[in-house]
């Protein structure tokens, strides 16, 4: 996508993980600034929009927000094509949620299939980190992102609001690079 200065960039983003991990959850903490303890699985897919700035540059993000279960992945996986960055998501506290990143990963690019896909921008969150009863260590998760190239990584709070901002200005700014 070529973008001139003074263009908005419109991005689009897939978000993918295990179920409950809080996919949905990091979505309307970032876009609505609220949260939900209860949890109402995503069925199908749905995308929201938010605008931002990186650098000098304004930015709109398309976030698809999907389904972790299987039966209500109805859609598919045709609509991630096109995208300029994936977000996978995975609860700290959550072995099984870490172990099938790899899963999520190789799924996209083999959806997505882009010209470029050791460079493809992915992100990484570790979700839920307010909860005490890690699983994963940060360390383990960073090797993780070095292993397929040089993912950048966030441990974020939906809950608490702990870096979900950060979290999505840095998607913005991977996102762009693909332009
Ligand atoms: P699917 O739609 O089934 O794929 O799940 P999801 O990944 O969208 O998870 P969702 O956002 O619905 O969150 C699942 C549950 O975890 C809900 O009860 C949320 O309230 C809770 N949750 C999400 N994020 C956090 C968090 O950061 N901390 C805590 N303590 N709970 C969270
Ligand atoms: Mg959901």
């Amino acid at each position: 996508m070529e973008v001139s200065s003074r263009r908005r960039a419109l991005l689009k983003v897939i978000v993918l993980g295990d179920s409950g991990v809080g996919k949905t959850s990091l979505m309307n903490r970032y876009v609505y600034k609220k949260f939900n303890q209860q949890y109402k699985a995503t069925i199908g897919a749905d995308f929201v929009t938010k605008e931002l700035q990186v650098d000098d540059k304004d930015v709109t993000l398309q976030i698809w927000d999907t389904a972790g279960q299987e039966r209500f992945q109805s859609l598919g996986s045709a609509f991630y094509r096109g995208s300029d960055c994936c977000v996978l998501v995975y609860d700290v506290n959550v072995l099984k949620s870490f172990e099938t990143l790899t899963n999520w990963h190789d799924e996209f690019l083999k959806q997505v299939d882009p010209v470029h896909p050791d460079v493809f921008p992915f992100v990484l969150l570790g979700n839920k980190i307010d909860i005490d009863e890690l699983q994963v260590s940060e360390k383990k998760a960073r090797e993780w992102c070095s292993s397929k190239g040089d993912i950048p990584y966030f441990e974020t709070s939906a809950k608490e609001d702990y870096y979900v901002d950060d979290a999505f200005q840095s998607v913005a700014k991977v996102a762009l690079q693909t332009d």
